[in-house]
């Protein structure tokens, strides 16, 4: 079979084919035929060598193809996807779970098979496609995380996503969904015609207006954002805080697609008297509930384009690019 690994290049240009034997399932694992993988934005890596040696990619979907001894949750033939966090079932998010992160702590799936234990997987139904399905593992549960959580967001209420990237489509697919009002972000006219298209109310170009906040405050009739689902980070958090609703807004915690360091002040946090919460993208049962409520909605992921397995160094470069609107898919 063949697989990629980083090797010691710097950057993309570290991916290497490499060739070895498909492996064989012990006892409760299963053997995966890998049909499609998504890139996120931690799958790119710095421009600079890579020490791992590891497969790359957290999130793919497939086919099983053999199981092992006392395997008994999925049958030969199955469509799955992988769950994020490979021994995260539910419940709180346990601390060794960056321990087993897929292509930055063990091997991950831009390989042709793949060998995991049953309960790491997830079913998918046959309304997705293998392509739509290996989106789901890191971003959409992300976004359903972060509109979840203890104040789960609810109809009527006003959402803030920023950024057009994986996480953020999901989200305002989602938001609109449970009937939330969506103000979007982004960086040019025609990404902001698409936002448009998916949903959301009002989109404002953070680039013509570096104190976006202002003008979130205005589409939402001065009442701000009951949620913002934050992936930008240093260089989008204090606006992120000045757009939330007084006392009442969440700021789910989640990524640094914006680069930069600033510093928060004590009374840019104090003043919206908001709640921040960490995001660590989600359990195999946040996984099962969020592949359940596409479903049921029919909500189908947004891809921006799909590569073959051969072309996977223009799949990381189309990412890293930053003209993607959604998904980057790698195809098997
Ligand atoms: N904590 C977690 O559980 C978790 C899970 C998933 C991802 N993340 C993190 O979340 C971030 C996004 O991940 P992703 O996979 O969705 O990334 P992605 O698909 O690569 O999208 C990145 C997008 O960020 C937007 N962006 C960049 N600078 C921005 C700014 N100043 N203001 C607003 N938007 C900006 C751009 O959208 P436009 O071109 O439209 O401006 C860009 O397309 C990353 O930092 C990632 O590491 C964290």
């Amino acid at each position: 079979m063949k697989l990629y690994r980083w090797g010691t290049a710097p950057g993309i240009a570290g991916l290497e084919l490499h060739q070895r034997d498909v492996p064989q399932p012990q006892r409760g694992e299963v053997l995966v035929k890998v049909r499609a993988v998504s890139l996120n934005f931690r799958d790119v890596p710095a421009d600079k060598p890579s020490t791992s040696s590891l497969v790359p990619v957290s999130d793919a979907a497939g086919q099983i193809e053999a199981v092992g001894e006392g395997v008994t949750r999925f049958r030969t033939g199955d469509r799955v996807i992988n769950a994020y966090h490979a021994d995260w079932i539910g419940g709180p998010y346990p601390a060794r779970a960056k321990l087993l992160g897929y292509g930055v702590a063990q091997d991950g799936w831009l390989s042709e098979y793949r060998v995991v234990p049953q309960h790491a997987l997830v079913a998918i139904p046959g309304s997705l496609s293998f392509e739509q399905a290996a989106t789901l593992p890191c971003a959409a549960v992300t976004a359903w995380a972060a509109l979840g959580g203890p104040t789960r967001i609810k109809a009527g209420d006003n959402v803030l996503v920023l950024g057009s990237g994986g996480v953020s489509i999901f989200a305002l697919q989602i938001a609109r969904a449970l009937g939330a009002t969506v103000v979007a972000t982004t960086s040019t006219s025609k990404k902001a015609d698409r936002l448009g298209e998916l949903g959301a109310a009002a989109v404002v170009n953070y680039r013509d207006h570096p104190e976006w906040s202002k003008q979130v405050r205005a589409e939402t009739n001065d009442e701000g954002v009951h949620r913002v689902v934050e992936v930008g980070g240093p260089a989008t958090i204090r606006q992120s805080l000045a757009s939330l609703a007084r006392r009442s807004g969440e700021i789910a915690l989640i990524g640094f697609a914006g680069g930069g360091s600033a510093a928060i002040d004590f009374w840019e946090l104090m003043g919206p008297g908001g709640t921040v919460r960490w995001i660590g993208v989600g359990s195999r049962t946040d996984t099962e509930d969020l592949v359940a409520f596409l479903t049921a909605h029919h909500i189908m992921p947004v891809i921006d384009s799909v590569f073959g397995f051969d072309e996977a160094p223009t799949a990381f470069a189309r990412l890293k690019s930053g003209q993607h609107l959604g998904k980057v898919v790698i195809s098997l």
